[in-house]
C-alpha cells in the first residue's frame, strides 16, 4: 500500500467523517424505528409506503460499508468527551504523554480522541503499538500533514513527513547507504570518536576546580558537530569551550540558531493544523515562525551549496563525495533518479530537504538522552559505580572509551537501554495517519485517523515492567527479566526508536552515538552536584515539547578520574 497521492487529496475533511462516520447510524435507527411505528399502527397505506421508502433508502444507500469482518460497523474506540470545536486539546495539557497515559488507566490501552475535527488515536499498550506498527504498518505508514512538514520541510518533500511511496523509500535509502549502513558507519567512525574526544577536551581544560557545567549543551555539541560533519563536511559549533558558545564564525552560528529554533517551534502544538477555522488565523504564530525558519534554512543552506560550486569550478560534477550533501550535488548534477520516472530525478531540494532532516530529528533527540542517562547515574551511584568499574575493566585508564569497545560493555548497553526506556526522546513517536479504515482489537479506527503510539506509557505498563518507575539496569543483564530484550522495533514493550517500515532511519547512528558520549562521558570524569543538591534528590522532572527534555537542565562538576596521559592525547 502507497499514500503516493496528494495529501491533501488523501486526507477528505475529518468533518465529512464525522456526518458519515456517526451520525448515520443513529439518524438510520431513529428512522427505522419511526418506519416501525408507522407500519404497526393503523396508519394510511400512503405514509407507511413513505415510511418503508425512507427506511429502505437509508438501508440501502446511506448507511456505510460494514466493516468485512463484522457485517456491522464495529464501535470507535473509548475515549473521553471532549469540547466543542476542539475536541480532547483542551485537556492535553502541557505533557500529552502523561496525559494520555493517565487516560489510558481509564479507558483501556485503546482510545479514541478528537483534536480539534481531527479523529486521533492512541496505542497505550505494547500489544496495541503491535497491532498498528505490525499487524497494520502497511495501513500506517504515513504520517499526517502538518504545517511543519509543508512549511518547513520543503511540502513534504523530504524523509519525515514525505507521503509513503517510491519517493520516500528511495530518500530513506540514499541516507541508509551513505550514513546508516554498517559499512558507512564504520567509515564515520573516527569522526564520532573525535568529536567525543574534543568534548572531553573541553570539560577537562579548565584547571582545577573545575566549574559546572550544563551537561545537555556540552553533549549537544558534540551530537551535532558529528552528524554536521557526516551531513555538510564542517562543525557547526566551535569547540572549545563546554557551554557550545565562544566564538564562532557567522555561518555557525547561523545555523546553531536554526537548529534551535526549529526545536522550539516544533514542540508547540499548532491547533490550526487541527482546526481548520483557524488555519488562516495562526492563533499562535506557528505558521509564521516556520516560514521565517524555511527561508533562514534555505537562504544558508543555498549559500552553503554556491560556495561549494565555487571552488569545485569546472568540475562541478566532481563534487567530491565526501559528506552526504556533496554526493546529493554530486547525484543531482547527474541528474540522477530517485524512484524510476522522468519526474522522479533528485534535485536541491531533495537535498536541501534530507539534510534539515539529519539535523532535526538526529541530534537532540540524541543529546537529550545522554544528559538523562548522566542524571539517572549520578542519582544512582551504585550503579554509577559498577559502570565505571565495568569501563575501567574493558577499556583501562589511559586512554578514552573508543566503539570498538562498546560491545563489550554488557552493564553499560543495559544502562542505555534502562534510559530509553524510562525517559524516550520521542514519548510519543512521530505521528502516523490511516491511510485506509480498518477495524483494530474490534474497534473502528476511520479513515485518516491520526496514531499515536505512547511509547512512554507503554514502557511503563506494571504488567510488562516489574517495578517500571525504578531505575534497574539489570533487568537487561543476562537472567534478567528482559535480557533479550532490544531497543530496535521487535519488542514493541520498548519502541524509543519506533517500529514498522517508518521506524527511525537513523536507528544505528543514534545508538551509536548515544553509547559512545555516555560512555566517555562516565569514563572519563567524576560527576559532582552543585552545593546545595543531593543525589537522591536530584530533580527528574519532565518537560515536555517535541522532545523529552529536562524540566531543570542537569548541571554538574566533572572531575578528571583517568590517568593524565588518557587525557594529553587529545592536545
Ligand atoms: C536517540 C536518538 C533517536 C531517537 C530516540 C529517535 C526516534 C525516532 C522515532 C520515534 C521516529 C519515528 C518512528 C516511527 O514513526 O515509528 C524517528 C524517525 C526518524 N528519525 Fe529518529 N531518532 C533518533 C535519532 C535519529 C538520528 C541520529 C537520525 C538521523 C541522523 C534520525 C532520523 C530520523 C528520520 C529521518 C526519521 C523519519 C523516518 C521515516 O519517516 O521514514 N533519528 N526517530
Amino acid at each position: 500500500m502507497t499514500c503516493g497521492t496528494p495529501f491533501t487529496n488523501l486526507f477528505p475533511s475529518p468533518q465529512q467523517h464525522k456526518v458519515t462516520q456517526c451520525t448515520v447510524d443513529h439518524s438510520m435507527q431513529q428512522l427505522q424505528l419511526v418506519a416501525m411505528d408507522f407500519i404497526t399502527s393503523s396508519t394510511p397505506p400512503l405514509l407507511t409506503t413513505i415510511a418503508i421508502s425512507i427506511a429502505l433508502y437509508y438501508l440501502l444507500f446511506r448507511t456505510k460499508k460494514p466493516s468485512p469482518s463484522s457485517g456491522k460497523r464495529a464501535p470507535l474506540p473509548p475515549g473521553p468527551r471532549g469540547w466543542p470545536v476542539l475536541g480532547n486539546l483542551p485537556q492535553l495539557g502541557g505533557k500529552t504523554h502523561q496525559t494520555l497515559h493517565e487516560m489510558t488507566k481509564t479507558y483501556g490501552p485503546l482510545l479514541h480522541l478528537r483534536f480539534g475535527s481531527s479523529d486521533v488515536v492512541v496505542a497505550g499498550s505494547a500489544a496495541m503499538a503491535e497491532q498498528f506498527l505490525r499487524v497494520h504498518d502497511a495501513n500506517f505508514s504515513c504520517r499526517p500533514p502538518n504545517s511543519g512538514g509543508e512549511h518547513m520541510a520543503y511540502n513534504y518533500q523530504d524523509v519525515v513527513f514525505a507521503p509513503y511511496g517510491p519517493r520516500w523509500r528511495a530518500m530513506r535509502k540514499v541516507a541508509a547507504v551513505n550514513l546508516f549502513s554498517g559499512r558507512a558507519l564504520e567509515a564515520l567512525r573516527h569522526v564520532r570518536e573525535h568529536e567525543a574526544k574534543l568534548m572531553v577536551t573541553s570539560l577537562s581544560s579548565s584547571a582545577p576546580p573545575m566549574s559546572v557545567v550544563k551537561v545537555g549543551e556540552v553533549v549537544n555539541v558534540c551530537t551535532t558537530n558529528a552528524l554536521a560533519r557526516a551531513a555538510v563536511g564542517r562543525r557547526v559549533f566551535a569547540g572549545g569551550d563546554a557551554g557550545g558558545g565562544g566564538d564562532e564564525e557567522g555561518g555557525a552560528r547561523e545555523f546553531k540558531e536554526i537548529v534551535l529554533e526549529v526545536m522550539r517551534v516544533g514542540g508547540v502544538l499548532n491547533v490550526g493544523d487541527f482546526v481548520p477555522a483557524l488555519q488562516w488565523l495562526d492563533p499562535q504564530g506557528v505558521v509564521a515562525r516556520l516560514k521565517k525558519l524555511h527561508r533562514r534554512f534555505d537562504d544558508m543552506m543555498n549559500g552553503i551549496i554556491e560556495e561549494r560550486r565555487k571552488v569545485a569550478g569546472d568540475a562541478a560534477g566532481e563534487e567530491e563525495g565526501k559528506d552526504l550533501l556533496g554526493l546529493l550535488l554530486k547525484m543531482v548534477h547527474d541528474e540522477q533518479r530517485l524512484a524510476g520516472g522522468e519526474e522522479d530525478r533528485i534535485t536541491e531540494t531533495d537535498a536541501k530537504a534530507l539534510i534539515l532532516n539529519l539535523f532535526v530529528a538526529g541530534t537532540d533527540t540524541t543529546s537529550t538522552i545522554v544528559e538523562w542517562s548522566l542524571a539517572e547515574l549520578i542519582r544512582h551511584p551504585d550503579i554509577l559505580k559498577q559502570a565505571q568499574e565495568e569501563l575501567d575493566t574493558v577499556v583501562g585508564r589511559s586512554r578514552l572509551v573508543s566503539e570498538s569497545d562498546l560491545p563489550r560493555l554488557t552493564f553499560f548497553n543495559a544502562v542505555i537501554k534502562e534510559t530509553f526506556r524510562l525517559h524516550p526522546s520521542t514519548p510519543l513517536s512521530l505521528p502516523r495517519m490511516a491511510a485506509e479504515e480498518c477495524e483494530v482489537a474490534g474497534y473502528h479506527i476511520p479513515k485518516g485517523s491520526e496514531l499515536l503510539v505512547n511509547v512512554w506509557g507503554i514502557a511503563r505498563d506494571p504488567a510488562l515492567w516489574p517495578d517500571p518507575i525504578e531505575f534497574r539496569p539489570a533487568r537487561f543483564l543476562p537472567g534478567g527479566s528482559h535480557e533479550d530484550v532490544d531497543v530496535k522495533g521487535g519488542d514493541f514493550g520498548l519502541i524509543p526508536f519506533g517500529a514498522g517500515r517508518r521506524i527511525c532511519a537513523g536507528l544505528s547512528w543514534g545508538l551509536r552515538m548515544v553509547t559512545l558520549t555516555s560512555a566517555t562521558l562516565v569514563h572519563a570524569f567524576d560527576w559532582e552536584l552543585p552545593a546545595g543538591q543531593t543525589p537522591n534528590k536530584l530533580n527528574m522532572e519532565e518537560a515536555f515539547t517535541l522532545l523529552l527534555q529536562r524540566a531543570v537542565p542537569l548541571m554538574a562538576r566533572p572531575a578528571p578520574r583517568l590517568l593524565p596521559s588518557a587525557y594529553e592525547e587529545l592536545a
